[in-house]
């Protein structure tokens, strides 16, 4: 594997490959991110990945300087998968000067769920995305399925910007427990630990109402919040939303049956989880 940290060097090497298969990471890399590798591969030919945590999607009180950085045994999974190369730039190869120029999503996917708790956090996501695929020039590009309303965003991006890069979603990589993987399940203590799968247990539970017909939409939001509270978690927001645009469901398609998801966003302790399932 070639480990590259400038776009030129990038450019250089990756020259005239038309297959690229490209999944971008922040880095501590768990099974989850281990498993779009793997799905990358099926869909091109190289496999580049890069690590870079995005100071631009960070807010002023979140925890970019203590996101776990374990640059030498990410290398060691990545060799093991077989990736062509890692693109690991610094943040001055990144941004060299201020990145003044952004990528805005809309409002109504940008500003609502995670973008009503995390101002900014879209526009970070899809301006770093945007510069990457510029450098990477991938044919197609992996995101988690974990990270729901992120995997939307930047495939209409993609969409609306033309860009030759086919955004494909890969399944939430699950512990045996339930909870998904996540860089930030380091933060939990032993006791959270044990806790944290109850944020899927909560989606679980009102995804089975609604497939039993309980359609009462904002009932079993509410509901699922004050079980999570009562268990001391401090939950942002448990929605159930529609898949295509992740707005809110009128009657008619709940009536129609419309493809749902339930998305949750929560505290326990000092970390914030986030989590979702198809209905
Ligand atoms: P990061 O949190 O490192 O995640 C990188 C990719 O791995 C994302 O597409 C994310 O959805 C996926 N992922 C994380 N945990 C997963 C799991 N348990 N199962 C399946 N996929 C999982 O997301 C980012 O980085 C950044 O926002 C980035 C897109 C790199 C832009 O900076």
């Amino acid at each position: 594997m070639k480990i590259i940290s400038t776009i030129e060097e990038l450019r250089d090497q990756l020259r005239g490959q038309l297959r690229t298969a490209f999944v971008p990471t922040m880095g501590n890399l768990h099974e989850g991110h281990l498993s779009l590798m793997r799905l990358a591969r099926k869909h091109g030919d190289p496999v580049v990945a890069s690590i870079f945590v995005n100071r631009l999607q960070f807010g002023p009180n979140e925890d970019f300087e203590k996101y776990p950085r374990t640059f030498q045994a990410d290398v060691e999974k990545l060799e093991k998968e077989g990736v062509y190369v890692l693109f690991a730039p610094t943040e001055k190869d990144m941004y060299p000067e201020p990145q003044e120029y952004r990528v805005q999503p809309p409002d109504g996917l940008g500003n609502t769920l995670e973008g009503e708790f995390r101002p900014g956090f879209f526009t970070g996501v899809t301006t770093v995305v945007m510069k990457l695929f510029s450098c990477v020039q991938p044919r197609v590009a992996v995101f988690g399925k974990k990270d729901y309303q992120q995997l939307m965003i930047v495939r209409n991006m993609a969409r609306q910007f033309a860009l030759p890069t086919e955004i494909i979603g890969a399944e939430t990589y699950r512990a045996d427990d339930g909870l998904a993987l996540s860089s930030r399940n380091g933060y939990l203590s032993e006791a959270e630990r044990a806790e944290a799968p109850f944020l899927f247990q909560a989606l679980n539970f009102v995804a089975n109402e609604m497939r039993s017909g309980h359609l009462d939409v904002s009932q079993l939001e509410k509901r699922a919040m004050e079980d999570l509270a009562k268990r001391q978690w401090k939950p942002d927001y448990v929605s159930i939303r529609k898949r295509i645009d992740l707005q809110p469901p009128s009657a008619g398609d709940l009536a129609q049956g419309t493809p749902l998801v339930v998305l949750a966003a929560a505290k326990l302790g000092n970390t914030r989880l986030i989590d979702n399932l198809e209905i």
